[in-house]
């Protein structure tokens, strides 16, 4: 039985052992095929439990208080459950604060402030724009010179390529983990090895990584991290990410907003600013708290069910997603702009088409399928293996596959919407 025979996604379902986490997520509309979970996760059903506690019960009833019966410590407990379960980081490295961007701001400045006698910060051109933009700040504040690489999109950076462009005068090199377009996976530990070899330290951004794909940043000899959780970690729209600081950089890296929550002794509200010798350094003013919340539920539940078990449903779901392509929507003028071995790509797939923005609209509109799109022409399908089920990528890429052949796509308007 070959992919394109629906009994085979049937089968793939009964055999799945991730099948009934499904349940555990609000899924009111099993007919819409939501395959956008690399950009906004699901709502699990527990979050919605923790955030009426933290709300109703450690906010409502019990105030201030609450600090002190586990809020202060809630930003390195949802960071160490991260750590341990899904970076690969022990204890003490990871916190979750601020935005992606924020994060990525303070850990890339506190990296060129270590390293003074380097002028260089390495990118990726085709890096996601928060990136790109936050180093060419950085860059232009403190007299550096961002240099932005043209790396093979579905290839991605490789050991090879950024040894090629890393040398004794980069002070940072910068790279997400997965390409936000191409979903290209980079080999972190080879890539860390090379800056290291060169003396220069590497940020990762793992945003399209954290909770899809296994990370071991101490293993890779990563040196710095960010991401973000309301993708894969399902922490819901604008959950605070996360940072990790290799801990043996801790006690010398010194990040630029100097807020009290990084302060020593926070609570002596002393004079002058003498930063926590820890991760906690890290940190600027006050957490959201029901963020952070949201961001510990979601981990406690990828955690259950195991990183690995999730990136073997992962490559699974792509794998179809890319017969599928290959048997039904080649032919109709789609190209796979993925990598094609499972083993180098994150969990989406991306597939280019000309009219690809209309395509994607006429989906959601016409098909109730939800993908994303992303210039030039890509088309995003993003299956969380925490929610997706192998008949809804059959279903899915078979509502796609009629779509275009019967041309429904051109009557859409194909002005852009704010969010694409
Ligand atoms: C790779 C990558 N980095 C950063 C971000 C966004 O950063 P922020 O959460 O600060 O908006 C995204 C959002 O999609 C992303 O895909």
């Amino acid at each position: 039985m070959g992919p394109n025979d629906r009994r085979a996604a049937e089968r793939l379902d009964r055999d799945d052992p991730l099948a009934g986490l499904r349940e555990q997520f609000v899924i009111d509309d099993p007919e819409l095929l939501y395959l956008d979970g690399n950009s906004l996760g699901r709502l699990p059903r527990r979050s919605i439990a923790r955030l009426r506690e933290v709300v109703e019960r450690e906010w409502g009833e019990r105030l201030i208080r609450s600090w002190n019966e586990g809020w202060m410590d809630l930003p390195a407990r949802a960071g160490d459950l991260l750590g341990e379960h899904l970076l690969g980081a022990a204890p003490g490295q990871v916190a979750v604060s601020d935005s992606t961007s924020v994060n990525l701001y303070k850990l890339a400045a506190a990296a060129l402030d270590a390293n003074p006698g380097r002028e260089a910060i390495v990118s990726d051109r085709h890096n996601f724009p928060t990136d790109r933009y936050v180093l060419e700040g950085l860059a232009a504040e403190r007299g550096r010179r961002l240099e932005l690489v043209e790396f093979d999109e579905l290839e991605g950076p490789t050991a090879a390529a950024v040894e090629r462009v890393v040398d004794r005068r980069t002070a940072l090199l910068c790279l997400s983990h997965v390409d936000y377009r191409s979903g290209a996976l980079a080999d972190m530990a080879a890539i860390d090895a090379v800056a290291r070899r060169a003396g220069a330290m590497t940020l990762w951004d793992l945003c399209h990584s954290a909770g899809a794909v296994p990370v071991e940043l101490d293993a890779a000899g990563a040196d710095l991290a960010v991401g973000c959780t309301y993708k894969y970690l399902n922490a819901g729209p604008g959950a605070p990410a996360f940072l990790y600081v290799r801990r043996e950089h801790q006690a010398r890296l010194r990040q630029p907003i100097w807020g009290w929550f990084g302060q020593r002794e926070q609570f002596a509200m002393g004079q002058g600013y003498d930063p926590a010798p820890e991760v906690s350094r890290f940190l600027v003013g006050t957490p959201f708290v029901p963020g952070v919340a949201l961001v510990e539920e979601g981990a406690a539940l990828l955690a259950e069910a195991g990183i690995e078990r999730l990136r073997a449903k992962g490559i699974a779901l792509t794998e179809l997603i890319v017969a599928l392509h290959d048997d039904w929507l080649a032919p109709l003028g789609f190209g796979l702009a993925s990598p094609r071995d499972p083993a180098l790509r994150g969990s989406h797939v991306a597939l280019a088409h000309p009219d690809g923005y209309r395509i994607s609209q006429a989906l959601i509109s016409h098909a109730r399928v939800i993908p994303d799109f992303r210039p030039p022409d890509r088309i995003r399908l993003g299956p969380a293996p925490a929610t997706t089920r192998f008949v809804d990528v059959w279903d899915a890429m078979d509502r796609l596959r009629r779509l275009v052949a019967d041309g429904v796509h051109l009557s859409v308007d194909p002005t852009r919407a704010k969010v694409t």
